[in-house]
């Protein structure tokens, strides 16, 4: 089996937390560039890596800590590259302990997660997309019917805006697409039984840059909203 192991995932950034949560986007519009392996190790460790190595808690909080979710890249055929050239084309699974990526399908699955997601462009031309399953019966098994149909996607939710945060910092996009027929993504993946895919995230390097708000601008907003606030009030 092809094991990558990754590059450690850097604990410190040029951009604030503020600034990503100001300019995240969903981004759709993806150059031909291919993702560095550094990228594409700090965003499966944003996703879902491990930040607590004494308990092996994640950087996205989960329900009784169960942890449902499985984490796949995409790697389209030059689609993301590291010191030793380019990484095999293929689907490759996170192993957040090891802080690893498992080969577990060789081939640019691209099209066919493409044609499985209703002709999204954007699934097709990204160099890379993550996609998150959810093993429903770990959170079932221990919350039951609330754990599944609630706690899995509450916990999907901070697992993929992690994703697009840490794609905003580092100046790549992504945009969580949740249409798609789950059966055909499950094939196209070869994902083992048990797992369903709940979302994908395409990533690559923007077109158009980030639009941040200017100084003053979300000042403006708030207060001709504010004004509006006022005289209803009154
Ligand atoms: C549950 C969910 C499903 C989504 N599915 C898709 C999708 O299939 N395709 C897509 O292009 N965008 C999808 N989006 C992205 C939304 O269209 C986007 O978040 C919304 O337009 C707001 O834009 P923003 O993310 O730039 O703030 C999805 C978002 C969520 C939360």
């Amino acid at each position: 089996m092809t094991v990558i192991f990754l590059p450690p995932p850097r604990l410190r950034g040029a951009v604030s937390v503020e600034e990503a949560l100001a300019r995240r986007r969903s981004v759709r519009d993806f150059s031909d560039e291919p993702l560095a392996l550094e990228e594409l190790s700090q965003l499966l460790w944003a996703a879902y890596g491990v930040s607590d190595p004494r308990s092996g808690f994640r950087t996205a909080p989960s329900a009784g800590a169960l942890y449902p979710l499985e984490v796949y890249a995409v790697v389209g055929e030059r689609g993301a590259v590291g010191a030793g050239g380019f990484v095999q084309a293929g689907v490759y699974h996170y192993d957040a302990r090891a802080h690893a990526v498992e080969l577990r399908r060789p081939g640019d699955a691209r099209a066919g997660l493409y044609r499985a997601s209703l002709e999204q462009p954007w699934v097709l031309r990204a160099p890379v997309s993550i996609v998150f399953t959810a093993v429903y019966e770990r959170t079932a098994a221990v919350y039951g019917e609330r754990g599944r149909v609630r706690y899995v996607h509450a916990d999907l939710g901070h697992a993929a805006q992690n994703v697009y945060l840490q794609a905003a910092a580092l100046g790549l996009g992504t945009v969580a697409v949740g249409a798609f027929r789950d059966e055909e993504v499950r094939e196209v993946l070869g994902l083992p039984r048990g797992e369903t895919p709940v979302y994908i995230m395409p990533v690559g390097r923007p077109l158009s840059p980030y639009r941040q708000p200017a100084e003053g601008e979300l000042e403006e907003y708030f207060e001709a909203h504010r004004r509006r606030a006022r005289a209803a009030a009154r």
